[in-house]
């Protein structure tokens, strides 16, 4: 056991039974909100943590949380134990995004077009070089190499149809010690043959993931058919029989994006009661399915999301970027969890916090409020209560893995120009995520371990 101390300003969010447990109600750090955050999945209430002088203790050997609490209180506790003093900055838990696609990187910012002429003319043809182990390799460390410099430490991503994407992926990350899920694309019809494989081979494919990297150290796989345009029934069904037989595994697709992508859904499965009802004939909802988007969605979509568990993944920059509408939050959030997602390539940025930008002004469009505190609880703790990892991600709760960030919300000359005329916690954070990128991002650890340390050229 190899402990250090890291010292900074600490914010995290807490679920109500931690709350109680911590004594939170009696802690001068547990913040009372004017307004509760809306709260994901369970009904919970959400209290923000935040401690000016704080100090996080970790085992970089076993990559766990030992501790953390007010610094005097920690240094007294844990004596002889080296200590890395972050002065004014600010250490919260990793970022999660829900919803990426690795191979996307080599087509974000991709001019012109909505979703279907989108996927044809850049993405596909982007994917299909993934068919190559190196290449996969290669871009998959470059890519939690990105994700890691924008303060994400875990991830749901697509790898591309290919067997080798996501092994690759796999393989990269577990070198890291990184927790992802992954899966490899299932898609076998309406995209260019070298991207398309057969029904049966797609699925035992999964399952050779699942065999070999499901709960392999950090790693865990998620079923990933691309979305009901590009799988066959066929497909679908026996996507649906493989969930029910790996439990545990995950589950993500996309769902009602556009409306383009909702009328071809229509007409190819006439029989069905909508979109939605095409998922659920198949076998594919449940509490450990994402769908991502869920843009245009009817009373009774909601009600069965609500009652089988199934998880929405809001992309919010994607949905602007590709100019795919405005997703209602608050009517989303009292039927089922929700959780807050890049969706690159169809976003024009890995972070999370520029995201949350994004974010905010698709609720201001529709006459709803997105908070600082709901915000940032959104991509940490909230995300990973969607993904139903609470307790392994998301805070600092003792034995948590130590995925943490380390943010120098003046990183900027405009951000200190900003947050040094603020007076209050909250408007400093919404300033934080409305102004912030990859620059505020300072260092990032996984595991315990630093995996990436911004440089600065004073
Ligand atoms: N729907 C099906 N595939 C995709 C994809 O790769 N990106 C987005 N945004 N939507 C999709
Ligand atoms: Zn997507």
């Amino acid at each position: 056991m190899t402990l250090h101390i890291y010292q900074a300003r600490l914010l995290h969010y807490l679920v109500s039974d931690e709350a109680i447990n911590n004594g939170c109600n009696s802690s001068p750090y547990c913040l009372q909100l004017q307004q509760p955050l809306m709260p994901v999945n369970h009904g919970d209430t959400i209290a923000p943590e935040y401690i000016p002088k704080g100090a996080l203790v970790i085992d970089d050997k076993s990559g766990v949380i030992i501790d953390y609490g007010a610094s005097h209180e920690i240094l007294d506790k844990y004596q002889n134990v080296e200590v890395h003093d972050y002065g004014d900055k600010l250490i919260m838990p990793g970022f999660i995004d829900t919803h990426v696609h690795y191979p996307q990187l080599d087509i974000i910012a991709a001019y012109g077009e909505q979703l279907l002429d989108w996927l044809n003319n850049y993405t596909f043809v982007a994917e299909v070089k993934y068919g190559n182990a190196e290449y996969s390799c290669a871009k998959a460390e470059f890519f939690l190499n990105q994700l890691f410099a924008n303060g994400t430490t875990s991830a749901m991503v697509f790898a591309t149809s290919h067997y080798c994407s996501a092994n690759e992926f796999f393989k990269a990350s577990s070198l890291l010690n990184s927790r992802m899920i992954c899966g490899n694309v299932l898609m076998d019809q309406n995209a260019p043959n070298t991207l398309c494989v057969n029904a049966i081979q797609g699925i035992k494919d999964t399952q050779k993931l699942i065999d070999n990297w499901h709960n392999n150290g950090r790693q865990m796989v998620a079923i990933t058919p691309r979305f009901a345009i590009t799988s066959s029934p066929e497909q679908l069904k026996l996507a649906g029989k493989l969930y029910l037989q790996n439990n545990g595994v995950y589950l993500q697709t996309h769902l009602a994006e556009n409306q383009d992508e909702i009328a071809a859904v229509n007409e190819m499965y006439p029989q069905y009661q909508g979109y939605l009802d095409v998922y659920d004939q198949m076998g594919l909802l449940g509490r450990k399915t994402t769908l991502a988007h869920g843009i245009y969605l009817n009373e009774s979509e909601y009600q069965r999301l609500q009652q089988t568990g199934t998880q929405i993944s809001h992309c919010p920059t994607s949905n602007l970027f590709l100019g795919s509408g405005l997703f209602d939050l608050p009517k989303t959030l009292s039927f089922t969890g929700v959780s807050i997602a890049t969706d690159v390539g169809a976003e024009t940025s890995l972070n999370l916090l520029s995201t949350l930008n994004e974010a905010y002004k698709i609720q201001q469009l529709q006459g709803n409020r997105l908070s600082a505190h709901q915000g940032l609880y959104q991509i940490t703790l909230g995300n990973a209560q969607s993904l139903c990892l609470e307790d392994k991600i998301g805070n600092f709760a003792k034995g948590s893995e130590a995925d943490f960030v380390v943010i120098d919300p003046k990183a900027t000359p405009l951000l200190e120009n900003r947050i040094s005329q603020t007076s209050t916690l909250e408007e400093a954070l919404f300033i934080l995520m409305m102004l912030a990128d990859d620059r505020v991002i300072e260092q990032t650890f996984i595991a315990g371990i630093s995996r990436y340390r911004i440089k600065r050229h004073n």
